[in-house]
């Protein structure tokens, strides 16, 4: 089999990616390792930047977005007993994020692939990158599909990323000594926006799916099991971290999905070796307090596309050789930011008495002067693509 560009990977990254180069009459080929049915239940992200959209609507994807998705123009920070609004609409005219499950654009980008007639084999656990420097393929149960690119769009654990010779790749990393336990409920928003809490028990984090779904994280240990969150004790801990504020109350109901995730950051440095281009989580991962990942996988293949266009159109390869450096640049943006909303939001088990009043004051001045709080909404809302550039 040949194909333009082989895709590793068929989350967010590879998906729209493969959506974005068929708009521009490249040819592509996703080998994704799970099931379809897998990859359109797995629940994860749901907060997508004004440019996520964007994309999505000029790529022609974003119908059920635009009418199911949630725009929301401001997010609640609640901690000391009071809660205090980050308003979008103020400090971030015109911007805004738009609360749509990770799960619902993957379902949105498979079905258009298929019916404009694009490749996605599914099932296919057994990729193995091959011939990196020159003439790349990718062999797959007793396959070959042979690429003049190979696209790295396999997450964290993928085998792209792993496939680069040693010493090649520079690793940044910070651990967290804590994870996230998420779960959606059939239960109606307890209120119309986004709520950060921060208290002495921990992190908890208040946000939607639809009116009628919510979605909540709380702050765990990080040796967490889900069998040490019965109902009962997910709702209590809700209620405790979440009821801190007058007149605020939780609306329960059943619990239809639960999840936990390890809280890291991660970057792989460059971006490509050879004929290989990793995007999305296959470089970089951030913890989800600053809700960035999905939105840094989209930039990496909308950067991708335009260099992959460019090599095909001109035969040049500026734009990709260049491809690495353009996207880290918006990675290390988010990193900043999600490791800083991260550390703003959390309790440390390490945390001294003044750490946490260093963090209050963080807090105070974020919600109290427009310089600060503009900080925080820019950064949320998504920069523009080429800030800085
Ligand atoms: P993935 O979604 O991980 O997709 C990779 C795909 O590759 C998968 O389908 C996988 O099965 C496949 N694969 C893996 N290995 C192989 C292999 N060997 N061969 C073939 N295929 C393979 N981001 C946001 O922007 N906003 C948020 O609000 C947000 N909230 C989050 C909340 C939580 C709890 C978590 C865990 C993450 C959150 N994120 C958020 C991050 C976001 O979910 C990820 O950054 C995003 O999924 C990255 O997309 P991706 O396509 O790069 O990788
Ligand atoms: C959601 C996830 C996040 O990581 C976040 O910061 C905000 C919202 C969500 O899944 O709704």
């Amino acid at each position: 089999m040949r194909t333009q560009v082989g895709i590793v990977g068929a989350g967010p990254a590879g998906l729209l990616l493969s959506h974005l180069l068929h708009l521009r009459g490249i040819d592509s080929v996703v080998l994704e390792a799970r099931s379809r049915e897998y990859v359109e239940q797995r629940v994860r992200a749901g907060v997508l930047e004004q440019g996520t959209v964007d994309v999505l609507n000029e790529a022609g994807v974003g119908a059920r977005m635009s009418a199911e998705g949630l725009p929301h123009h401001g997010i609640e920070l609640r901690y000391g007993g009071a809660g205090h609004r980050i308003p979008f609409e103020r400090l971030v005219p015109g911007r805004a994020i738009t609360v749509y499950g990770q799960q619902e654009v993957v379902k949105d980008l498979i079905a258009r692939r298929l019916a404009d007639g694009g490749k996605i084999l599914f099932d296919v656990p057994d990729v193995v990158p091959h011939s990196l420097e020159a003439d790349p393929y990718l062999t797959f149960q007793g396959e070959r599909l042979d690429c003049d690119v190979i696209a790295g769009c396999d997450g964290f654990h993928g085998v792209c990323r792993p496939s680069i010779p040693d010493g090649v790749l520079s690793i940044f990393q910070r651990d967290y000594p804590f994870a996230w336990l998420g779960i959606l409920a059939q239960v109606p928003p307890s209120a119309e926006e986004l709520i950060y809490s921060r208290g002495d028990r921990g992190f908890a984090l208040h946000s939607m799916r639809s009116p009628e779904i919510s979605r909540f994280y709380l702050q765990v240990p990080p040796d967490a099991s889900l069998d040490d969150w019965p109902d009962e004790r997910i709702w209590a801990e809700l209620r405790a971290r979440l009821e801190t504020v007058p007149g605020f109350a939780l609306t329960e109901g059943p619990i239809i999905s639960r999840d936990l995730s390890a809280m890291r950051s991660f970057v792989a440095e460059p971006m490509r070796y050879g004929r290989l281009y990793l995007a999305g989580d296959a470089a970089h991962i951030v913890p989800p307090t600053g809700a960035k990942g999905l939105n840094l996988a989209v930039a990496d293949v909308r950067v991708l596309t335009e260099a992959l266009a460019g090599l095909y159109a001109t035969g040049s390869t500026e734009l990709l050789d260049a491809y690495s450096a353009t996207c880290l640049k918006r990675v290390w943006r988010a990193q900043h930011f999600s490791w800083w909303m991260t550390t703003l939001l959390h309790t440390f088990d390490t945390d001294d008495p003044y750490g946490r009043r260093l963090q209050t004051s963080h807090l105070d001045y974020v919600t109290s002067s427009e310089a600060a709080a503009t900080t925080l909404a820019e950064n949320y809302v998504g920069l523009p693509f080429d800030f800085g550039a």
